[in-house]
Formats: C-alpha cells, sequence, structure tokens
C-alpha cells in the first residue's frame, strides 16, 4: 500500500477467537490466532490509519502502534465493537465469533463426579455482531466482515459466500476457506473479496499481510 494513504481514517478491527465461559476454568472456544486482524491492523496504522484493535484471545502480540482494547466472550467483543463504531470511518470484522454461548455459566467448576458418563451441554445463540454493526451504520461508514467455511469445492464455496454476503448486509465480505491446516492459525491465507452484490472485486493467496494490503487497497 502507499504510505500515508489512511491518514486520518479512523479503522476499528476485530481479531482473534472469542471464549464463551462454562465455568470459572473452562471456555468453548476456537483456533483463531488473531493473524489476520493483526495484520490489518499494523498496515492500516502503518498506512496512517487511527486503529482500535478489538483483540480477542490473540496468539500474536498486537502492534505497538494501535489502541488495544481486551476482550474474551462474544458478548464483550460486541460492546467494544458498538462503542468504537461510533468514531469509525471504517469496521473490520475479522475475529472468529462464536455462535452459540453455553445457557448457564456455572459458579463452581462442573464435577465429573456430579454429572456422570455424559455431559450434555444446552447452548443458545450469540447475536450476530457484524449484522448488526452493518444495519446500524452511519451513512459512509464502511462495514467489512469475513466468512470462514470449510466447503473444499470452490463453486460451492463461492456460493456459501455470496450467500453470508446479502446476509450480512455489510460492504465486502472477504471470503476464505479455513480447515484442519488452513485460514485458522497460518501464515498464509486465501481469498476472495466479494462486493454487496456478491461480485469478486479481489482475489489474493499469500501471507497474511499481503492479504491485509489488498483488503485495505479498497479504502484508499
Ligand atoms: O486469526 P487467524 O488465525 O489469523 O485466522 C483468521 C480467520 C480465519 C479467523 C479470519 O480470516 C476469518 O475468517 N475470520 C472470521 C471467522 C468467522 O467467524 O467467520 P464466520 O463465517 O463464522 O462469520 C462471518 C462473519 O460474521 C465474520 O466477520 C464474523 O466476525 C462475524 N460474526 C460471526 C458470528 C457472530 N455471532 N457474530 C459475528 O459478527
Amino acid at each position: 500500500g502507499t504510505p500515508g494513504d489512511l491518514t486520518g481514517k479512523r479503522i476499528v478491527i476485530s481479531a482473534g477467537g472469542t471464549r464463551e465461559p462454562l465455568d470459572p476454568v473452562r471456555f468453548l472456544g476456537n483456533r483463531s490466532s488473531g493473524k489476520q486482524g493483526v495484520a490489518l491492523a499494523e498496515a492500516a496504522a502503518a498506512r496512517g490509519a487511527d486503529v482500535v484493535l478489538v483483540a480477542a484471545n490473540l496468539e500474536v502480540p498486537a502492534p505497538a502502534n494501535v489502541d488495544v482494547r481486551l476482550v474474551s466472550s462474544a458478548a464483550d467483543l460486541e460492546r467494544a465493537m458498538t462503542e468504537a463504531a461510533a468514531e469509525a470511518d471504517v469496521i473490520i470484522m475479522a475475529a472468529a465469533v462464536a455462535d452459540y454461548r453455553p445457557s448457564e455459566v456455572r459458579a463452581e467448576k462442573i464435577k465429573k463426579e456430579d454429572t456422570g458418563d455424559t455431559l450434555v451441554l444446552t447452548l443458545v445463540r450469540n447475536p450476530d455482531i457484524l449484522a448488526g454493526l452493518a444495519a446500524a451504520r452511519k451513512p459512509g461508514q464502511i462495514v467489512i466482515g469475513f466468512a470462514a467455511e470449510t466447503e473444499a469445492d470452490p463453486g460451492l464455496l463461492l456460493e456459501l459466500g455470496r450467500e453470508k454476503a446479502a446476509r450480512k448486509g455489510c460492504d465486502y465480505l472477504v471470503l476464505n476457506r479455513v480447515g484442519w491446516t488452513e485460514g485458522f492459525a497460518s501464515e498464509r491465507n486465501e481469498v476472495r473479496v466479494l462486493n454487496r452484490h456478491g461480485d469478486i472485486v479481489i482475489e489474493v493467496s499469500g501471507s497474511k499481510m499481503s492479504v491485509a494490503e489488498r483488503i485495505l487497497d479498497l479504502l484508499s
């Protein structure tokens, strides 16, 4: 990217994976390391943007020159994003957010002596943070979401991305295939960026930093 081309822009980025508590010592989580969101934050700051990074359980260090807001659960992330969104020109949701959380958080550690050989957890839906931010966006504010799908067939993968783009109502949706070794926690990423009509506007495969730079090119 061109140095300074995002000067004066306030960009709010979520990164990492949420943790939904079960009891004081356990959670339901996912394998997001935060690398893709952190690369976006680092690249945006290097290009002059004023960056807020809403960081959920990162496995990599946050960049030094950004305003970091630490969160853990989807509910925390929603509060932090909603607060930061009020001042944002651009919102990017790179975090992997739990779709469900345990219906109750136990005050004491769940004990196998009490539960026996099988333990059934009841989960309830979390709000869709991205869809909420997109629906509430101010005039001129740009909202970018991600779509993480395990579908192996490239055509079907694109279909899922298009459906998600329509459902979420964001300006751009970054579609990446994820799996045991791809997307989550990897060094590289392979993405297609869709606009709100589902047209492919960018196709890039490379380091998470190079993917970040191409996404930010949409803003300059
Ligand atoms: O962190 P890394 O290890 O570098 O991995 C990067 C990544 C694969 C996690 C990242 O590139 C990515 O795809 N992030 C989005 C993961 C995700 O939650 O995808 P999804 O298809 O389940 O959700 C779609 C979009 O809705 C995402 O922007 C997500 O942030 C958002 N969402 C999802 C559920 C929910 N309850 N609220 C949301 O806002």
